[in-house]
């Protein structure tokens, strides 16, 4: 946000944010509308430094107030990114009214987000991929059990076996951005020049757009499977970049010897975006007001670094960056969840030699086990 305030804070929320003075212990500044309007009138000037946009019938809006719906909370959440569906593969706008098929709770069971994401005096459950706040943890687990599955069934109790390994979202979100495209891939450093648009494909879109680059999104994608015990190391602005190889902005922690972590699915976002070539680190660049005005990245460089506090050569070159997003929407009706097969099969969707085992655990063994576990329920 650091140089960009003003288009960043209509959902970085607040009143008249604008520069780093902003005061959060100052309750009047607190956009309470965004998530209490049952009106579906109220609405933010992008760039407005989180002012509410001319016009609106407010008296009417304050006597409608109400609990969050999922488009009130989708308001900032399904957009994030630049765009509906662009920065989460399995948080989009079809989930304001989305049939069973597309999610099993909000559709099928009506779920609020809430429903969910516990909110005990404002303080909104859920820990992100990215953000390393969080007001407590929301899982799976907390309204189902730990062996779901029929015990008495002697394949389906082989699916609680698996739970100490693999993650419930592994199997039951085998798929994401089903109903719009997510963004996978962006290019920075085609920015700034003038190339005609490139026409527009629903199912994989490739654009040039002059103020970002190249992007490429994709719908019904598959995710990528990591370890994760909880946790994500993140990159903080300042951090040395690889400017070789990849710079790993949010790279999940665990491996298959950590009996905490579990494979969990994830979206896996690549980019090219600039970094000192001297100092080594990513650079935080003036976009608004800067880089989309004068295209010039030394420009832009050197203004969102003063602001953030970080020194700059002069000096940018483009690098790789990979960024994990964690898939927790969007669960499918049990009956597409993956079954045996999908998994173990040489052409399975797991590459179980990237996960650290030696072959098929199915064959090989699994993580822990002498013997196999439950060898007696196959
Ligand atoms: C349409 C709403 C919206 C706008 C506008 C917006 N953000 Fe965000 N941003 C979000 C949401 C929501 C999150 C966190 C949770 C999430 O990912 O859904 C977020 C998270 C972030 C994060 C944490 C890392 C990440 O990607 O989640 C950064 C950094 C960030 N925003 C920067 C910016 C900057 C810089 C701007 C202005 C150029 C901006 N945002 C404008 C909605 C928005
Ligand atoms: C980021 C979204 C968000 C914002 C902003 C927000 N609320 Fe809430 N509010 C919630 C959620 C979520 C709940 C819990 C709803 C539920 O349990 O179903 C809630 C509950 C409430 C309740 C019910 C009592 C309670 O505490 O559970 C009141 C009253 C309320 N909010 C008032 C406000 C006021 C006044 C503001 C502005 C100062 C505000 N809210 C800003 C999301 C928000
Ligand atoms: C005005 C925009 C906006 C609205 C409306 C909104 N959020 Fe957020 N939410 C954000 C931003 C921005 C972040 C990232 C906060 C940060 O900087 O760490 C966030 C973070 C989160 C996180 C990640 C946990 C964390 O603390 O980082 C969850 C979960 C979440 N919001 C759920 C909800 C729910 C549920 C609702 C509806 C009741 C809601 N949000 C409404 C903007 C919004
Ligand atoms: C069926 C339960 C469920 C519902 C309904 C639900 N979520 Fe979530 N959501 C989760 C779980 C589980 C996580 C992972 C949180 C954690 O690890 O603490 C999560 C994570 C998130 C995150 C963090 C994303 C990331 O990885 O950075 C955001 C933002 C979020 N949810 C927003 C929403 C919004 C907005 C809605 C409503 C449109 C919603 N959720 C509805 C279960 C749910
Ligand atoms: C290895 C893959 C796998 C894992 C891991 C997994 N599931 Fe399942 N789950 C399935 C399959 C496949 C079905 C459908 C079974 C059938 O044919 O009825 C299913 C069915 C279900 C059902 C419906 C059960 C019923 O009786 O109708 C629920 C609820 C469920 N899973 C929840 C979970 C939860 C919660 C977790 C994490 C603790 C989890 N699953 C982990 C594959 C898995
Ligand atoms: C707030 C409670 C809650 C949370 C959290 C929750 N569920 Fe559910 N889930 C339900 C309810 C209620 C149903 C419908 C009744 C049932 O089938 O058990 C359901 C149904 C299901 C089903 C069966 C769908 C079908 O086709 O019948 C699956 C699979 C499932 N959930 C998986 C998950 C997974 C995976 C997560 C974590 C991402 C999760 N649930 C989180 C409450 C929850
Ligand atoms: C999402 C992919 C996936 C699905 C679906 C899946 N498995 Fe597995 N399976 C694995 C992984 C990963 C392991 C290793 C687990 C570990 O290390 O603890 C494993 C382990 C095993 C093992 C060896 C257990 C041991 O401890 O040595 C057997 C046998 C097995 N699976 C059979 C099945 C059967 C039968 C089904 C269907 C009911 C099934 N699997 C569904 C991924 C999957």
């Amino acid at each position: 946000m650091t140089s960009n305030w003003c288009r960043c804070t209509s959902c970085h929320i607040g009143y008249g944010w604008r520069d780093a003075s902003f005061d959060f212990s100052d309750p009047s500044r607190i956009d309470c509308l965004i998530c209490h309007d049952t009106t579906g009138t109220y609405a933010k000037v992008p760039t407005g430094c989180g002012k509410e946009r001319a016009g609106l019938n407010l008296l009417r809006i304050a006597q409608k107030v109400g609990l969050p719906s999922r488009a009130n909370c989708g308001a900032c959440h399904f957009c994030g990114g630049g765009g509906d569906a662009i920065k989460h593969g399995d948080l989009d706008s079809t989930l304001k009214n989305p049939p069973g098929s597309h999610d099993v709770h909000m559709g099928g069971q009506d779920f609020s987000c809430q429903e969910c994401h516990v909110t005990t005096g404002h303080r909104i459950a859920g820990a992100s991929t990215t953000c390393a706040v969080s007001e407590g943890v929301v899982s799976c687990l907390d309204c189902h059990d730990e062996r779901p599955h029929p015990e008495e069934h002697p394949l389906l109790r082989k699916l609680n076996d698996h739970q100490e390994s693999i993650a419930c979202q592994t199997c039951h979100i085998p798929v994401f951005a089903k109903a719009r495209p997510t963004l996978m891939f962006w290019d920075w450093s085609k920015a700034g020049k003038d190339v005609r648009k490139l026409p527009e494909d629903p199912y994989y879109i490739s654009t040039y757009h002059k103020k970002k680059g190249v992007l490429i999104k994709r719908q019904n994608v598959r995710p990528i499977y990591a370890w994760y015990n909880g946790k994500h190391r993140r990159y903080l602005a300042g951090d040395p970049a690889d400017l070789d190889g990849a710079t790993y902005i949010n790279k999940p922690c665990g491996d298959i010897t950590d009996p905490k972590a579990k494979i969990t699915p994830y979206k896996l976002h690549t980019a090219i975006q600039p970094a000192d070539a001297v100092y080594g680190c990513l650079v935080i660049p003036k976009l608004w007001g800067g880089f989309w005005k004068h295209y010039d990245w030394k420009r832009a460089a050197e203004e969102g670094m003063k602001e953030a506090g970080l020194r700059f050569s002069g000096k940018i070159r483009f690098v790789n960056t990979v960024m994990y997003w964690r898939l927790n929407h969007e669960v499918v009706p049990k009956q597409e969840a993956l079954s045996c097969t999908q998994c173990h099969s040489p052409d399975g969707v797991m590459d179980f030699e990237a996960l650290g085992y030696k072959g098929d655990p199915a064959i090989t063994g699994g993580r822990f086990s002498k013997t196999p576990l439950n060898k007696s329920s196959l």
